[in-house]
């Protein structure tokens, strides 16, 4: 977990978007982070301090000049690992472009070491206002990190860019900029989720892989500053903010989207659940049941891993080896067999599930075995691994 005993201070100033900041604080906590919350006197209008007190299990510091022994400002930058405002007015944002500090926010800011986030919220028509938008270049190139405004309906009525991003995407920038960028030079290209291969219009054989592993590798990766591709069979996940994404059905299709991205990436890792086998013919109408059984002729799809390892020229390549029986012997066949730096070896439970126990091989047969874990931390725990046979690859 990034985030784990991690220290932020969540700066929340005059918006009607500050009650949004409520459901970020409960995120938070729920990964493990020690939440500080700074409001405005201006935001303490719009939600009461009770309410992120309660959240964050800590008092709520409005109060510039409150008696606490010791500079506050400068105690609590010292503290944090990291400052976000949010939501961030058109007021504080210019107040930050000019170096004002005149309450214990921008003070505290101003004298933060650690990264800065901004997500502002405001009317589209502040937004778009030259002075806001000049404000908002100058700090970007001083390094503060921006995490929208989103296009949508706006508090005050009217539609337009400005909306305050949602939670979840607040959640994801802050993840991303307390991770070290240790992949900033590699193009990724991840494979996720099942395939489907059609039967008739309506009909398909495929299995019941949900993608999630894919999806988080894909977006741990994007963390740790690679260009990332996504290739995804059907799921239900949400498209991962920052990668590009590529939407595929059948196995066919997915070999012809790998083929036409490897060239350009310098790590492929496929976690992709790839039919083995399709239907040989697949029937322009719909299937009619008839009395008597039915057997359906299936060929072989294209082994794709097995194809990258015979092209694989300078790339880091990575495989998963899903396993019902003799898991590691198995796994460490299909590591040669398709030639692979690293194999992630798994069983059906983990599947369409939120967690995984898994056994990482590598090519000299070195087996390292992770305890059930989420997926987002495997991960994370599979890229650190990467990591280390990229610097052992010099
Ligand atoms: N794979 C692939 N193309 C296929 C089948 C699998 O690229 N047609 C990849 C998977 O994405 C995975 C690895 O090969 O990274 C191993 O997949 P797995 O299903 O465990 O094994 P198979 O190679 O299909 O072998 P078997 O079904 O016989 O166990």
């Amino acid at each position: 977990m990034i985030l784990r005993d991690r220290r932020i201070i969540i700066g929340i100033t005059g918006g009607i978007a500050a009650y949004k900041v409520a459901e970020l604080v409960r995120l938070l906590k729920k990964e493990g982070m020690e939440v500080q919350v700074v409001m405005t006197e201006a935001a303490t209008r719009f939600v009461t301090p009770l309410t992120f007190e309660v959240l964050s299990g800590r008092p709520v510091l409005c109060d510039q000049f409150a008696a606490t022994g010791g500079p506050a400002h400068i105690e609590l930058s010292d503290w944090a690992d990291l400052v976000l405002i949010a939501p961030a007015t058109a007021n504080t944002i210019g107040k930050l472009a000019s170096g004002i500090a005149d309450n214990l926010l921008t003070t505290m800011v101003m004298a933060s070491r650690g990264p800065v986030v901004v997500a502002p919220a405001m009317n589209h028509r502040m937004y778009e206002n030259p002075m806001v938008r000049e404000n908002i270049k100058r700090i970007s190139g001083l390094g503060y990190v921006f995490v929208g405004p989103e296009e949508g309906e706006l508090a005050c009525g009217w539609s337009g860019r400005g909306r305050l991003v949602e939670p979840p995407c607040m959640l994801e920038a802050i993840k991303d900029v307390l991770t070290p960028k240790d992949l900033k030079d590699e193009r990724l290209l991840v494979t996720a989720g099942p395939t489907r291969e059609p039967i008739d219009p309506v009909r398909f054989i495929s299995n019941r892989s949900s993608g999630r592993m894919g999806y988080e590798l894909a977006k741990e990766g994007r963390r740790r500053g690679a260009e990332v591709v996504l290739i995804t069979g059907p799921t239900h996940l949400k498209q991962p903010y920052g990668v590009t994404t590529v939407r595929v059905w059948s196995a066919e299709e997915m070999h012809n989207a790998v083929t036409s991205y490897f060239p350009q990436s310098t790590i492929v890792v496929m976690a992709s659940a790839v039919a083995d086998y399709r239907p040989k013919t697949i029937h322009t109408e719909k299937m009619k049941k008839k009395d008597a059984s039915l057997t359906l002729e299936l060929e072989r799809t294209v082994d794709i891993l097995y194809e990258l390892g015979r092209s694989r020229a300078g790339k880091l390549l990575v495989g998963f080896a899903l396993e019902t029986e003799d898991l590691i012997e198995n796994t460490k066949k299909k590591l040669k067999e398709k030639n692979l730096d690293l194999i992630v070896a798994n069983t059906p439970a983990s599947m369409d599930s939120e967690v995984s126990s898994v056994t990482l091989v590598d090519r000299d047969l070195n087996t390292q075995t992770i305890e059930e874990c989420t997926k987002e931390e495997l991960a994370g725990r599979i890229f650190s691994r990467i990591v280390e046979l990229k610097k052992l690859a010099g």
